[in-house]
Order: structure tokens, then C-alpha cells, then sequence
């Protein structure tokens, strides 16, 4: 399954997490994914495993054009002098000469080997100056799609009220059981820009919790599904991309093995879903020492 993007991609719906993966186990769970049919994998700068993505993709023998790879723009390269030299160091890593899609990772430019508390307010507020190097590297064909993470609706209707030739392709956002930003969806729905479900299961943190949900276990039972592949599933049906991580083999394969819910069972979890009070899994706002709350 895929969703086709204005630019005329078409990105899948899954792909391999690889966030908190060691470099010790990035290639094999690459490889398990490649092999179990993943084409996408969600990747950036910051989990120093570039490399390990790209030697896994190279010895797959899967063709670099049939896999889809993201990679995220660091927080300390926003300035429009760092944004190049920092994309050709992924790509570099990655063994690749283009991205599919590369995307501001938080809405926070913080100087080159400065501090996030000492954040540059003018090009947080407007990153405009950023986006237009993003779009300079899709015109010289370094990347082929451009988007944002962590972005609230201010700030996509902030960047969007600049004079863009490319619209934001996805924004990159927590989406799971305990936070499923109702909101984003509908704003998603009517601007097309794209939503990206990160810690779809609810990260390392809440995982346990996310499986044990007696409505997603009920379902799991009816449908001989797991309550990941549920949670998946739901995910998709929802119209978002889904990224799960996992650095297990059997885990790996486990959560690209979906299937359509029947629209009771879809139902059932998204009123569970709405059911209770939206609780954010991660906010590094206060570890940064930002004076300002990041998703507000
Ligand atoms: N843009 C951003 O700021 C941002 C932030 C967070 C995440 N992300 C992206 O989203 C991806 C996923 O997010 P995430 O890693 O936070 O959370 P996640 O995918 O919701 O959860 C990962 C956790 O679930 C476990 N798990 C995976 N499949 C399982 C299964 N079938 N059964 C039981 N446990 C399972 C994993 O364990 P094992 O690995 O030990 O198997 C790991 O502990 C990241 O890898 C990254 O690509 C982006």
C-alpha cells in the first residue's frame, strides 16, 4: 500500500523505524525488513546509523529506486549555509546520491555546536530561510520530497503563509493509542499534507501498555491478528503513514503482515481511542531548556 504525494511519488504506508536501533542491529533489521517486504525506511542524521542503513540496503540487492528512504535535517543545521554539507553527509552515509524525502526534523534552529537553549527565535519562528535551501536541494535533485516533523498547525500555517514552490509533502508527528492527535488529522485531511504516525505503538515507553488494550486485544482475537499488527492496521486505515520500529527479527516481519479492518473493529478502537484524555509519550522541550513549550 502506498499514498501518492502531489509531487508524483508514491510513498509506502509502513516503514522500518530506526530511532534508538544500536549500530550493532540496524543492518540486520534493515535486512529482515527488506527481506519481509518493507520498501520504506525512516531514518535521520541524529540516530547515527546512517551508514549501517545504507551497507544493509546495498547487500539486500534490493535496487536503491525500489526503496523509499527518509532522513531528518538536525536541529543545528537550519541555518540556509548548513542545510547542503548537512544532507550530502547523509547521503553520504547512506550510499546514496538522493533522498525521497528528507525533513526538518523540530521546529528548533539552534546554532552549529550551540546549546537548543540558545536557539535562534527569528529562524524558529519563520524557518522560511530553510525550506527555501530544502527546495533549492530538490531542484538540483538531491532530494525528491520536502517535509516537516513536530510541527503544530501554527506552525505549518506560519511556514505555509510564505510564498513556498513546494508544500510540505508529510509532517512527521507522535501518533498512537494514547495520543492520537484528532486535530492534525482533520488539518491533514484538508491541506494534503501528509501525516507520519511516530511511535505508532507508543515508543519503548508505552509499547506494553499499547498491546494490552483490552479493545485492540479483543479485535487481535476475532481477526487472528497480533495487537501490533492491530495497532498498524489501524494506523493505515486512518490515512497516516506508520512507522514501527523494532530491532527484533520476528517483531520486524511481524508488523508488515496487515489487513484490512472491518469497519466495526476500526470503529471500536478509534472510539476507545477517543474515549480518554490525549497523553503526549515525548516532549523534549524541558531536557533542552527551551523557555517555550516546542508543540505550542
Ligand atoms: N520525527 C521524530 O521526532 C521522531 C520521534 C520518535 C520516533 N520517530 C520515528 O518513529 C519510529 C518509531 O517510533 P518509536 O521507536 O518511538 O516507537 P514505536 O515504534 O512505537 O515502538 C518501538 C518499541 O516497540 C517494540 N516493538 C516493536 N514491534 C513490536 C511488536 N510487534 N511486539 C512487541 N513489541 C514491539 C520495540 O521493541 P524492539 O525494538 O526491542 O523489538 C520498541 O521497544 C522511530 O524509529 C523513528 O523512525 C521519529
Amino acid at each position: 500500500m502506498h499514498y501518492n504525494l502531489s509531487s508524483g511519488s508514491q510513498i509506502p504506508s509502513v516503514a522500518l523505524g530506526v530511532w534508538r536501533a544500536p549500530k550493532d542491529k540496524t543492518a540486520a533489521a534493515v535486512k529482515t525488513a527488506l527481506k519481509s517486504g518493507y520498501r520504506h525506511i525512516d531514518g535521520a542524521w541524529i540516530y547515527r546509523n546512517e551508514e549501517e542503513v545504507g551497507q544493509a540496503l546495498k547487500e539486500s540487492g534490493v535496487k536503491r529506486e525500489d526503496v523509499w528512504l527518509t532522513s531528518k535535517l538536525w536541529n543545528t543545521f537550519h541555518a540556509p549555509e548548513d542545510v547542503e554539507p548537512a544532507l550530502d553527509d547523509s547521503l553520504q552515509k547512506l550510499g546514496t546520491d538522493y533522498l525521497d524525502l528528507y525533513i526538518i526534523h523540530w521546529p528548533l534552529a539552534v546554532p552549529k555546536d550551540g546549546k537548543p537553549a540558545d536557539y535562534d527565535k527569528e529562524l524558529t519562528a519563520n524557518p522560511y530561510p530553510t525550506w527555501q535551501k530544502l527546495e533549492e536541494m530538490v531542484e538540483k535533485g538531491k532530494v525528491r520530497n520536502i517535509g516537516v516533523s513536530n510541527f503544530n498547525i501554527r506552525r505549518l500555517q506560519n511556514l505555509t503563509a510564505n510564498p513556498l514552490k513546494i508544500q510540505p509533502a508529510v509532517n512527521q508527528v507522535e501518533i498512537n493509542f494514547w495520543f492520537p492527535q484528532v486535530e492534525l488529522l482533520e488539518f491533514s485531511r484538508q491541506t494534503g499534507i501528509l501525516l507520519e504516525a511516530y511511535s505508532p505503538l507508543g515508543s519503548a515507553e508505552r509499547v506494553k501498555d499499547s498491546l494490552n488494550v483490552p479493545e485492540i486485544k479483543e479485535v487481535a482475537r476475532m481477526l487472528e491478528m497480533t495487537p501490533a499488527q492491530v495497532i498498524i492496521s489501524w494506523h493505515i486505515q486512518r490515512g497516516t503513514i506508520v512507522l514501527p520500529k523494532s530491532e527484533t527479527p520476528s517483531r520486524v516481519t511481524e508488523n508488515i503482515h496487515l489487513k484490512k479492518l472491518p469497519e466495526a473493529a476500526f470503529v471500536k478502537i478509534e472510539n476507545a481511542v477517543r474515549a480518554h484524555k490525549p497523553e503526549r509519550g515525548s516532549n523534549p522541550s524541558k531536557n533542552w531548556g527551551l523557555d517555550f513549550d516546542i508543540f505550542e
